[in-house]
């Protein structure tokens, strides 16, 4: 019997292995994204999110942002679930408008960072005005004024985001939940970030999420 070898697709330009999963079509991810979109824009779940954003920033609490960086939000473009993924990046460009409506003089960039993202994603995600970035990238473009994104990820963006910035806001699982993939070590570390935030409930039920996050302001 002869074994014939199936060698795996890789991008020539970086070496990634391509996606072997289906990948939706262009108009089929756009459409799913809109309509998820609508759906999210006129929920409860946004209107409560907003609500929120919007009593700090009546407090006078609301620290000055240019960016918003999601992680680990998943590809539009896949064939399952499709629904949950399409919401997640409907909830960063919810926030993206949000930080643009409160201040119009500051332009609001709005990133986004998954290894699982096909040119499909990235075409349709710039539409939407997201840049998708690879891995590092994300980690880097985050600063003092950015809101970070990011719910059940499969790396510890929580511990890196600890290390190496103190963002203006974060959207994110709660701290004294673990997502799976992060290491139990890691909440000392990100308990002592937190120190210097506020927490303020997130929607979650109302999202339909199932994982438990909550939205945490810098204090100064
Ligand atoms: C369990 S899924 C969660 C997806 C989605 N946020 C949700 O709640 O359904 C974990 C995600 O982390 C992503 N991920 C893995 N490594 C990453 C990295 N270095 N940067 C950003 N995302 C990453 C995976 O590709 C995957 O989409």
């Amino acid at each position: 019997m002869t074994v014939k070898a199936i060698p795996v697709p890789v991008r020539p330009a970086t070496g990634e292995v391509v996606s072997q999963t289906l990948v939706r079509p262009v108009s089929e991810t756009r459409a799913t994204l809109q309509q998820e979109k609508a759906k999210w824009d006129a929920g409860a779940a946004c209107r409560e999110l907003v609500a929120t954003l919007q009593g700090v920033a009546d407090a006078g609490r609301l620290p000055r942002v240019d960016k918003v960086v999601a992680f680990a939000c998943n590809r539009p473009s896949r064939a399952e679930r499709v629904e949950r993924v399409a919401t997640e990046h409907a909830l960063v460009l919810s926030i993206r408008d949000f930080f643009t409506r409160h201040d119009p003089t500051t332009p609001v960039r709005c990133y986004t960072q998954d290894p699982v993202y096909e040119d499909v994603d990235q075409e349709v995600l710039g539409e939407f005005g997201m840049t998708v970035l690879d891995n590092p990238r994300g980690f880097l473009e985050v600063d003092e004024s950015a809101v970070v994104f990011s719910q059940a990820p499969d790396i510890a963006v929580r511990q890196i985001m600890a290390d190496i910035a103190k963002p203006a806001l974060m959207i994110w699982d709660r701290v004294c939940d673990i997502p799976r993939k992060e290491p139990i070590t890691s909440l000392p570390v990100i308990e002592e970030m937190i120190k210097n935030y506020t927490e303020f409930p997130f929607p979650s039920e109302l999202a339909g999420f199932g994982s438990l996050l909550a939205i945490y302001v810098r204090n100064y």
